[in-house]
This record gives C-alpha cells, sequence and structure tokens, in this order.
C-alpha cells in the first residue's frame, strides 16, 4: 500500500543559528511568551510535571526532562533535556547545556533538534521581564536593580529587562564568587553607562535595590531575614531556593503555574510544607496578564517561575521558522528510514 504521508523533514538547529534568529527580536519573544502563558491559562497547553534525573555520586548535578504541548496558533508538541553541572563553572563551561525536540502534533514524527540553552536562557528572561513589566506597574518603574548571582541567566534577565525602558539610577551586584560579580558588572552592566555597585554584604544588596534578580545556583535557603525586604521591592526569584520562609510568609506571592512550583523544595514549596496550605501564593501571572490580579505596591512581590515547557516549545518552534527562512537549520536527509510498515527499506 503506498503511503498517504511522509514524515516532515528533520533538520538541527545549532546554536549559531538559534542566537542569529533571536537577535534583536526581543519584544518579540516577551509576546510570544506572553502568548504561551495565556494558551496555559486558558488549558490550550499539555506541561506535565518535569522529570528529574538525578546520580547518587554527582549530588549537585541533574538533567531534567520537559515534554510538553502547546495548542492555539502555535501547535508544536516536544520535550526539552536540559543538564545542570554548577561544577562546569571550574571547567570554563556554563552550567546548563540543553537540546529541545520539535514533534509534529499531527504524526508525532520529530521534525527539529534545537540547541536549547539560549532558548531557554532566552524564555527564562522574556517571562522575567513579562512578570516585571506587570509587578512594577502599579508602583512605578524601578531606579534601582539588583542581581544577587552573576552568571549565564542573570545576563539574559538584564538584557530582556533592558526591553522595558526602565530608567535605572544604579545597578548592584552580589555573587558568592567576587570574581563572578566583578565580571558580571564589567561586561553586562557597565556598557550601559549607568553606576555599577558591586557589594560584599547580601544584606545591602537587598536593601539596595528596587527590584532584585535572583539568579544564583543555592540548593536551600540563604536569605532569610524578612527585615531586608521592608522597603517592598519587587523579587524575581528565579532560582526559586534563595528565600526563607518567613520572607516568603511576609511576600504577596505569584507564581508561573501552582502545581508545578510547589515541587523539588523550592521556597514556596518549603512554606507549603511548614504551614499546610497554599494561601500565601496570590496569583499566577496568567491572573496578571488578564488584569485579574494586581500586586500591591505597599509589600514585597515575590514572583517564583517554575519554568514552563510551554515556553521553551514555544520559542523554539519560533526559532525553528526563522531559522529555516534564514537557511540556518541543517537537514538530515533520510533521518527515517524504514518508512513501508511491510517492505524493508533500501539500503
Ligand atoms: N525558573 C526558571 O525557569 C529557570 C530557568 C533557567 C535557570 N534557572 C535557574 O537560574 C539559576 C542560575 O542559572 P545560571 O545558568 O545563571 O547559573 P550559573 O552557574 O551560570 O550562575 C549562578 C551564579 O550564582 C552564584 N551563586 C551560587 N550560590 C550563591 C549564593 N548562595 N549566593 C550568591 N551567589 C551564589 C554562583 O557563584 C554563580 O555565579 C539556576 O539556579 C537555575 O536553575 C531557573
Amino acid at each position: 500500500m503506498s503511503r498517504q504521508l511522509g514524515p516532515p523533514p528533520f533538520c538541527v538547529v545549532p546554536g549559531q543559528a538559534v542566537q542569529q534568529s533571536l537577535r534583536g527580536r526581543r519584544a518579540e519573544v516577551i509576546a510570544l511568551v506572553e502568548d504561551a502563558y495565556r494558551l496555559h491559562g486558558q488549558r490550550q497547553t499539555v506541561n506535565p510535571p518535569s522529570y528529574f534525573l538525578r546520580f547518587p555520586d554527582r549530588p549537585d548535578a541533574r538533567i531534567i526532562a520537559l515534554p510538553a504541548s502547546v495548542g492555539g496558533g502555535i501547535g508544536v508538541d516536544g520535550i526539552k533535556w536540559v543538564s545542570s553541572f554548577p561544577g562546569n563553572l571550574g571547567l570554563g563551561l556554563p552550567r546548563a547545556s540543553a537540546l529541545l525536540l520539535l514533534n509534529d502534533p499531527r504524526t508525532g514524527y520529530p521534525f527539529a533538534c534545537l540547541e536549547g540553552s539560549i532558548i531557554s536562557a532566552v524564555r527564562t528572561a522574556a517571562s522575567a521581564a513579562c512578570a516585571a513589566r506587570r509587578l512594577t506597574a502599579p508602583r512605578g518603574a524601578p531606579r534601582r536593580v539588583g542581581f544577587f548571582g552573576t552568571g549565564l541567566i542573570a545576563r539574559f534577565v538584564h538584557e530582556y529587562l533592558s526591553e522595558l525602558d526602565w530608567d535605572v539610577e544604579e545597578f548592584g551586584v552580589f555573587d558568592r564568587d567576587g570574581r563572578y560579580a566583578a565580571s558580571f558588572a564589567a561586561q553586562v552592566l557597565e556598557p550601559t553607562g549607568r553606576p555599577v555597585r558591586v557589594y560584599s554584604r547580601p544584606e545591602e544588596l537587598v536593601r539596595g535595590a528596587d527590584l532584585l534578580v535572583f539568579a544564583t545556583t543555592a540548593a536551600a535557603p540563604h536569605v532569610v531575614a524578612p527585615a531586608w525586604f521592608d522597603h517592598n521591592p519587587v523579587v524575581l526569584h528565579i532560582s526559586l531556593r534563595d528565600l526563607g520562609t518567613e520572607v516568603i510568609l511576609r511576600s504577596v506571592n505569584v507564581v508561573d503555574d501552582v502545581e508545578h512550583v510547589l515541587k523539588a523544595d523550592t521556597s514556596v514549596h518549603l512554606a507549603e510544607q511548614r504551614t499546610g496550605t497554599r494561601e500565601f501564593l496570590h496569583a499566577t501571572l496568567y491572573d496578571l496578564l488578564t488584569g485579574a490580579f494586581t500586586a500591591p505596591p505597599d509589600r514585597p512581590v515575590v514572583f517564583s517561575p517554575f519554568g514552563l515547557g510551554v515556553l521553551d516549545l514555544a520559542v523554539g518552534a519560533y526559532v525553528y521558522q526563522q531559522a529555516v527562512a534564514a537557511g540556518g537549520a541543517v537537514p538530515i536527509s533520510g533521518f527515517f528510514h524504514e518508512l513501508d510498515r511491510h517492505r524493508t527499506a533500501e539500503a
């Protein structure tokens, strides 16, 4: 019997093509990520729990699988497979590496394998910018922006926050490794032309910022004094495990997805375990986008995004289209070879 339907052509999109596809398109990517959150809020996505592969002999390392499906106008299935090896920094390599597979929702066939770490960083940063825009609106644009943890994610978050056209008066940085803080200050922040202060005491950074970005690799809370937040900053708690339970409980808490973020010993998960309730969670990002919730300006606000696979797919599908159009996707001809159920394919 002749086949009615062939598999889509398969291609690989290397990191350089991913980067080129995203260059100069930050506003578009933020809009795309907002659309993906809207679809998620309208239940037009499937986003099962992430699967964590851990290693008894390498307790700080993990590889996470994030399968997902996005409906609506995006229409793609797939999976992100992302490694986190904090020891890589000592080898001169980024902590995270990833690939992203896109599947055709008609046939299930994978049609693209993309370098995933840039897409992952970009969707994380776009999500932070999307939340920051809504959370700062009632209190005015922040003048002092602080980065707690100064790795690759902090760099991308800075780039995407720059899209919001804030008139930042001063940047602050703190990292437990002063060399990383100094390098981040010199290479990422000083080119903005704004004053940059490198802090040696975390309390001073926290008290000195209207908007804080946490992007460390801390495994357990280390910022535990609620009084540090008495000036009611907006906190983008991207690394999820820095803040103590008392800080969480005294703040307004906004998350991306309740079920996802209350897992894996995040700070909000620890707060749930301590109190036995979820009442300290006030809203999701979808509630902010629809206007159903507005964060009060007279309390600290903490945004805790677990990071949804649907965002990787939305950005990945966009990158794929751009890369194919620009000739940056590498076709792998004949990748799927046995395409007749009964007849053996020719060698
Ligand atoms: N929520 C999400 O969607 C999402 C997505 C991607 C990454 N992340 C998280 O973002 C974090 C940062 O990722 P990255 O790739 O930039 O990592 P990275 O290793 O490049 O940088 C982390 C930095 O944090 C510093 N650090 C570690 N512990 C610290 C502490 N207790 N105090 C101060 N500084 C500390 C390190 O010295 C390092 O400079 C990771 O925890 C990662 O899991 C979250």
